[in-house]
């Protein structure tokens, strides 16, 4: 049986007690390591001073783990440094976020290095090698240095930016031609992909023929959009079963006849929350008469909180969260609830499933997957009403929510207003079309047509076939 290698930042070993909430990307994989034997490497998560060159093995099932420690300074200028200072706000078009050093770039690649170096030793020659986001883009020019001709794939989780933006970053052009050493690149929509192949086109000077590009040096690679979906089954079936976790009881029972607007995301500024507090605020003042009758739960929990950008925007959260609890709330009734706890995933299927209105309005994202749970984890008969950001991923699938512009609250408030005012007739035609796109692009989709154009891939280029 082939290997499928897959190489994340964050590696998602399962937990023997089932009762934790397994990241996106486990879920994603889970059927994919089923058809294949796996090897999954990445970051163990831990720092350590002197950390091993060799990665740790865990063994679980049909998957083994190779873990790697990162050295303190690694973690400065790789993780926190140029992955999330600087790529990150560029890729999301927050430009005056986008802080580069040269000494965090440098620290990057050194990373990049060294896992290619660790993971070099254990591929073997059929092994299906795919790569995951943005703090391994050169992840494959370093394992070609080192020889391995292997099918590698790259899939791209947040947006690929306009090539202008892009351009603004120094190493881009670096980045641009490393990432033209995989066989297959897969981003998240078609737009993306566009993007992409512009910037390559451009920078790199490759040829372009639809969606394959050959590089100066004769490599061919394909640049496409894979959007990714949830398990659909799996969430539905979180979200019917009855609510047992005292945190789901307590929120219904606080509910009584008032109507739930709920937003699920981690504290991240391109995830728009204290702009959809300040629209939230909006609605309630322009319509009284919903005041004390709504209810609008944000759950945020802290991420990325050693890089100074997501310190100040959670203190400007909390600051936005007390002026308007302040100046609207009245005993008995707060507008908004806070919370910064990561909750499981079948608290937040049962939490979904009552709220009336999912609030899913990022400034930029590449997918957003909480838009689909939203969707998954409603009532048939009784379905609540989606609004969701147009510059999310989700709103190329998702055409049947209230599709808004973030950067205009008024037009967030209005949308807030028709969903909590739209008859059932409406939410259920609407629920119906956009449950049927989920389930169409669900998880087993997009893995499975990933690495199959990867297994299919014959654009030998020039350059392997001199190896
Ligand atoms: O999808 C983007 C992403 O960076 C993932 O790679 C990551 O697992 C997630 O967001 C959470 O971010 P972090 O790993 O920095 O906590």
């Amino acid at each position: 049986m082939p290997r499928l290698v897959v190489v994340s930042n964050r590696v998602a070993i399962p937990d023997p007690t089932g009762k934790g909430s397994a990241g996106g990307l486990a879920v994603a994989l889970k059927e994919a390591f089923q058809a294949y034997q796996g090897l999954w490497f990445g970051w163990s998560g831990r720092v350590s001073s002197h950390p091993s060159p060799e990665p740790k093995m865990v063994d679980k099932g049909n998957v083994h783990y190779a873990l790697m420690d990162l050295a303190p300074i690694d973690r400065q200028e790789y993780y926190n440094g140029f992955a999330n200072r600087a790529l990150w706000p560029n890729m999301h078009y927050r430009l005056g976020l986008s802080e580069f050093s040269r000494a965090d770039y440098a620290g990057y690649l050194r990373v990049n290095r060294s896992f290619a170096n660790a993971l070099g030793q254990m591929i073997r020659p059929d092994d299906l090698i795919w790569v995951h986001d943005y703090h391994l883009i050169p992840l494959a020019a370093e394992l070609r240095a080192l020889g391995v001709t292997n099918r590698i794939g790259y899939f791209h989780h947040i947006p690929w930016p306009a090539p202008e933006v892009f351009g603004t970053l120094p190493g881009s052009r670096e980045l641009l031609r490393a990432i033209a050493d995989y066989d297959l690149v897969g981003v998240q929509t078609d737009l993306d992909a566009d993007n992409l192949r512009r910037a390559i086109v451009q920078e790199v000077g490759a040829t372009q023929q639809g969606v394959e590009l050959t590089t100066a040096n004769g490599h061919q690679t394909r640049v496409k959009g894979f959007p990714i979906g949830i398990d659909v089954k799996g969430f539905q079936q979180l979200a019917r079963r009855p609510p047992t976790h005292r945190i789901v009881k307590q929120t219904l029972a606080s509910l009584v006849s008032r109507n739930l607007i709920i937003g699920v995301d981690r504290l991240d500024y391109s995830k728009g929350i204290p702009e959809r507090m300040e629209a939230f605020e909006r609605f309630l003042v322009a319509n009284p008469d919903q005041r004390g009758h709504v209810t609008f739960l944000q759950i945020a929990p802290t991420s990325r909180s050693e890089v100074p950008e997501y310190v100040s925007l959670s203190r400007a959260t909390s600051e936005t969260l007390g002026r308007i609890n302040g100046s609207l709330g009245e005993p008995g009734w707060v507008p908004i609830h806070y919370v910064t706890t990561a909750y499981p995933r079948s608290v937040l299927a049962n939490l979904y499933r009552i709220a009336r209105v999912g609030l899913v309005t990022p400034m930029r994202d590449g997918m957003n997957l909480v838009a689909k749970e939203y969707v998954a984890a409603q009532d048939p008969e009784d379905p609540g009403v989606l609004v969701l950001s147009k510059f999310a991923g989700a709103a190329q699938q998702l055409t049947d929510a209230l599709i808004v512009n973030p950067n205009d609250k008024f037009e967030v408030a209005e949308a807030i207003r028709d969903a909590i005012h739209m008859d059932r007739d409406e939410r259920k035609e609407r629920w119906r079309r956009m449950m049927k796109a989920i389930q169409d692009y669900d998880v087993s989709w997009w893995a499975a047509s990933f690495l199959k154009d990867l297994s299919d891939y014959r654009g030998m280029s020039k350059v392997r076939s001199r190896i």
